[in-house]
């Protein structure tokens, strides 16, 4: 699931995904104090424009070209920093953000952790990660995409790796409150919010 495989993704239609914020933002993200945020695969933009109307300054990256021309095209704020970038392979900078959001996003596993641990030292101390997934019990093989769901990391994989300087606040699976992406059967989040202390 290269560049290549997003963009052609995002071409092969109009739009993708609801247009609307993801409800595990919307419910976890609502009451936190407003700060800089961090979008990890932005996609067509509706967290990262939910964050600006909320208050947040944003960085908000993805692979896909298409993708951020299309959220960048939505954007009416003045708060959103829409980047191309692989933050797997290019760390974002070290404590700059009060929330870094990872919604859906296929963060591959590692041996190490790097591309994990770029993202947990993004976390400014008093920040908070936010990381969603789908349930892992609705994700299904694809050996023609060369998709396995077990090569990804899923919030229980991240909270055993926290260590002291961080708190776990939500480490849960819950039902989807929205209809599942169109064309896909998902029907739970699994959900890890973890403020970072220090
Ligand atoms: C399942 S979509 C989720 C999009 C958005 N977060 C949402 O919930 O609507 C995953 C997104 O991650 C992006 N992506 C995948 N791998 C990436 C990478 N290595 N670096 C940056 N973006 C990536 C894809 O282009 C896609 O927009």
């Amino acid at each position: 699931m290269d560049a290549q495989f997003w963009d052609e993704m995002y071409r092969s239609r109009p739009q993708v995904f609801s247009g609307d914020p993801n409800a595990v933002l919307v419910a976890e993200a609502t009451g936190l104090p407003p700060g800089r945020a961090l979008d990890v695969g932005c996609g067509e933009g509706s967290d990262a424009l939910w964050l600006a109307r909320h208050g947040w300054h944003v960085t908000a990256v993805d692979i896909s070209e298409t993708a951020l021309r299309r959220a960048a095209a939505r954007d009416v704020t003045d708060r959103v920093t829409w980047a191309r970038a692989d933050p797997t392979s290019t760390p974002p900078p070290a404590g700059a953000f009060d929330l870094v959001s990872v919604q859906y996003f296929p963060l591959a596993r590692r041996p190490d952790h790097a591309a994990l641990r770029a993202l947990l030292d993004a976390v400014a101390p008093g920040g908070t990660l936010l990381f969603a997934t789908h349930d892992p019990a609705d994700l299904s093989p694809r050996p023609e995409q060369g998709f396995d769901p077990a090569d990804y990391y899923r919030p229980d994989d991240i909270a055993r790796l926290l260590d002291d300087d961080w708190t776990v606040l939500i480490n849960e699976t819950r039902p989807r409150t929205t209809p599942p992406p169109s064309g896909t059967h998902h029907t739970r989040d699994a959900v890890l919010r973890a403020r970072r202390l220090r």
